[in-house]
């Protein structure tokens, strides 16, 4: 059985060993830069602990990993000029240190490395992964357009962002498990499993995401406090405390929703709402619910209980994450 730090050790290794044309090197100094930046690359390690539940050697699964850590980063490197976010991993984003457009073309090179590093397999595989990875990268992208979508309207129902946060968030988290079961040899019932179990464990990882951006210390978070609150961002906690506010708190939020030239004022009074509210308390349990959801599903995975510890206690290093 693999450990998380020698699952980390190779996708790191594979990272590094990423080949770039020299020039122009405005279009590849970016990949490196976000690449190179302090991610936790869970989804990449999903992949290769998935694959360990049916093989022990899991060299075959480095390339699918990396092509999910590449794509994952370059939905980042759009995601933060699509939420106006200054800063990833404690450092400047993308857009920010170079430009809009560079970002853009940063972005766009390395969905096309994924694409190169998801293509090395061969024979029946291929077609099977290639299928998973086209269905979830398209999905990844509806949920980014609802998210965006989702900011100009004031009601959003909870049923809406749970479907939105699936697409945007959770898919991924799921795909990464089913690689690496695919490229394992685990029958098709487990792979389903793991991907359940990728489904709820990613729904509980972004409604965390939701509340560290309010919650969160910037400096470990690594992004700024209070971005989702500056893009009228439709979180879970903005939903929850517009459906159990009184008319006057729901007046408020909805007033401080129409100001933008505020910003600080702004962040500082809805977290002082979601205060009043308990609407943090609210979050933490409906994210463990999900996360009860997936080690249930986790648990009908055939392994043993011992080949599922690696990923059982990542599982539960990520509900405590603070990063
Ligand atoms: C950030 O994902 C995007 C979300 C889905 C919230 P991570 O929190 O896994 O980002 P890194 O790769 O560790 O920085
Ligand atoms: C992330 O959603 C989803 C994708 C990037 C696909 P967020 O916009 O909440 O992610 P962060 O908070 O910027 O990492
Ligand atoms: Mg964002
Ligand atoms: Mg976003
Ligand atoms: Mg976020």
């Amino acid at each position: 059985m693999i450990t998380f730090s020698e699952v980390l050790t190779v996708i790191e290794q594979g990272i590094h060993h990423i080949q770039y044309p020299n020039q122009p090197c405005r279009l590849y100094l970016p990949i490196k830069y976000i690449l190179s930046s302090k991610g936790k690359k869970i989804r990449p390690a999903l992949t290769l602990l998935a694959c360990n539940l049916y093989q022990e050697d899991v060299s075959k699964a480095v390339d699918a990993a990396l092509a999910w850590e590449i794509f994952h980063n370059f939905t980042l490197m759009h995601d933060d000029l699509m939420d106006n976010a200054d800063k990833r991993r404690g450092e400047t984003s993308v857009h920010k240190k170079w430009d809009n457009n560079t970002a853009i073309l940063s972005g766009d090179t390395m969905l096309v490395l994924a694409y190169k590093y998801i293509s090395r397999y061969s024979g029946e595989k291929l077609p099977i992964l290639l299928n998973l990875f086209n269905q979830t990268t398209t999905e990844i992208f509806e949920g980014q357009e609802y998210d965006m979508q989702f900011e100009t309207r004031s009601e959003v129902t909870e049923e809406e962002y749970l479907n939105m946060i699936r697409l945007k968030t959770a898919v991924m988290i799921g795909a990464c498990l089913k690689t690496g079961a695919i490229i394992g040899g685990a029958d098709e019932k487990d792979q389903s499993k793991l991907y359940e179990f990728g489904i709820n464990l990613g729904l509980a990882f972004q409604i965390q995401d939701d509340i560290l951006d309010v919650y969160g210390d910037s400096s470990v978070f690594g992004k700024n406090i209070g971005g989702d609150i500056l893009c009228n961002k439709k979180t879970f906690l903005l939903i929850s405390a517009l459906n159990v506010a009184n008319q006057s708190q729901k007046a408020e939020l909805l007033n401080w929703l129409n100001t933008n030239n505020r910003p600080e004022e702004k962040i500082n009074a809805v977290t002082a709402l979601y205060n009043q509210l308990e609407i943090k308390n609210k979050a933490r349990k409906r994210m463990d619910e999900y996360y009860e959801k997936a080690i249930t599903a986790l648990d009908q995975v055939k392994a043993s209980q011992e080949e599922k510890k690696t990923l059982k206690s990542l599982a539960e290093e990520l509900m405590n994450r603070k990063s």
